[in-house]
């Protein structure tokens, strides 16, 4: 019987979306007040989903796995972090929906004890984000 394991984090993080591919006007145009030169800050509610066969305990996995794997390479990652310094957004602007699929990959690389079905990432109450790579082709 396979099944689904839904968990939520929290942490925080600021962020200016600003790219230096374009000018000042071209930011100015293409992310308004979310260019605003000193950043802004979210408390960012994140969802991860995770399936797998129930096992001998009744479980798809252990819990506390799934946390220590979150808590060590996501949440202590960015909380409290200004994410354009991050070296994951180097070349990257740290849109919400790019730093849902940095957490996808880097829980795709780290977390082998059940399968990783997508990534949601809350930037406000009325905003979500959600990444799952389609299975076999390369993105
Ligand atoms: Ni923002």
């Amino acid at each position: 019987m396979k099944a689904y394991l839904n968990r939520r984090y929290r942490f925080s993080a600021s962020h200016r979306l600003h790219s230096e591919q374009m000018s000042d006007d071209e930011n100015r145009a293409t992310y308004g007040k979310c260019n605003n030169p000193h950043g802004h800050g979210h408390n960012y509610v994140l969802e991860v989903t995770v399936s797998g066969q129930v096992d001998q305990n009744g479980m798809v996995c252990n819990l506390v796995d799934l946390d220590d794997c979150v808590q060590q390479n996501v949440v202590t990652r960015f909380d409290l972090e200004n994410l354009n310094y991050r070296q994951e957004f180097a070349s990257a602007v740290p849109t919400t929906e790019n730093l849902c699929t940095v957490i996808y990959d880097i829980l795709k690389r780290e977390f082998r004890q059940a399968h990783l079905e997508r990534v949601r990432l809350e930037e406000t109450l009325f905003n979500s984000f959600e990444y799952a790579r389609t299975e076999g082709l390369n993105h």
